[in-house]
């Protein structure tokens, strides 16, 4: 696994001051042109992202959440300010980038397996190499039985954990996650959130996650983002004190957990 996922945290501890900015927002607007009017989706916004840090974003619903994580995909160009990841300009998406939005959209004519390759198979990565390798992350998301599967025998928790397969065969330097969890159910999304900080704990890679609920921001960001509407706005931007080897189902339960996510949920119904 580890030659599949490039380990970064022996050259950056996870979201260190001075450690040097992966993702950078610089004055950045954007405003739509829709049949009614121009929209102002995201007011001027300015953002650094440190390497290794794993952000959540949570905000009401139209507060500019999905505009914000598609201008760094490179899906939007801004109608203000740039957007920089290590040091360059986003002009457009890339497999560096690696997206995970709310629905999978696996290949429905190939296996699970053929799925996850498709990045290195792109790339030119050999048969046998890119077939090890999506066996590798098909093992590491728990699917190592459904390679051969196609995608439609799945259950919406495993598309989606194929989904974050499928992102990670390409060694993204960023994951972007858009409500990935946000179509399960309550017992499969803690599952789920719990592997996918496991996964994050052997990578730390770079990560901006969206979502409705607190608890799982403030479980899984090592920082919590709350935006606010109208236009979006950054109204609250900081680091809950839980080492990430602690995050544990038990955590959820602890009086400093849930002072934390009360103080986020406080803070959310204000906006
Ligand atoms: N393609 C578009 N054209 C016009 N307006 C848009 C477009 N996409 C989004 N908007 C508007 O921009 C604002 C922000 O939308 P965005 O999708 O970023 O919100 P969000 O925070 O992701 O909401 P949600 O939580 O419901 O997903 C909304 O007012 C929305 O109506
Ligand atoms: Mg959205």
């Amino acid at each position: 696994m580890e030659g599949a996922l490039r380990v970064e945290s022996a050259r950056s501890p996870a979201g260190s001051p001075g450690a040097p900015s992966r993702v950078t927002l610089q004055a950045v607007a954007h405003r739509y042109l829709a049949r009614q009017g121009e929209v102002a989706a995201l007011g001027r916004t300015d953002l650094q992202v440190n390497t290794g840090e794993f952000v959540t974003l949570v905000g009401p619903s139209g507060c500019g959440k999905s505009t914000l994580l598609n201008l760094i995909a490179g899906f939007l160009v801004p109608t203000e300010g740039e957007v920089l990841v290590d040091g360059e300009v986003v002009t457009g998406p890339s497999p560096d980038r690696g997206v995970v939005f709310q629905q999978a959209n696996l290949y429905p004519w190939m296996s699970v397996r053929d799925n996850v390759a498709l990045g290195p198979r792109l790339r030119g990565v050999g048969k046998a190499e890119r077939r090890t390798a999506a066996d590798e992350l098909l093992a590491l998301v728990g699917l190592e039985e459904f390679g051969n599967a196609r995608p439609y025998e799945l259950s919406g928790g495993m598309q989606q954990r194929c989904q974050i397969a499928r992102v990670l065969a390409n060694d993204p330097d960023v994951l972007l996650l858009d409500e990935p969890f946000g179509a399960l159910d309550a017992i499969t999304r803690e599952h789920l959130q719990m592997q996918l900080h496991r996964i994050w704990l052997r990578s730390r890679k770079t990560a901006v996650f969206i979502t409705h609920s607190v608890e799982e921001a403030v479980f899984l960001g090592t920082r919590v983002i709350v935006m606010g509407a109208r236009p979006g706005r950054i109204v609250f931007d900081e680091r809950p004190p839980f080492r990430p080897e602690a995050r544990t189902p038990e955590l959820r339960a602890t009086p400093a957990f849930v002072a934390w996510r009360e103080r986020v949920s406080a803070v959310l119904r204000g906006t």
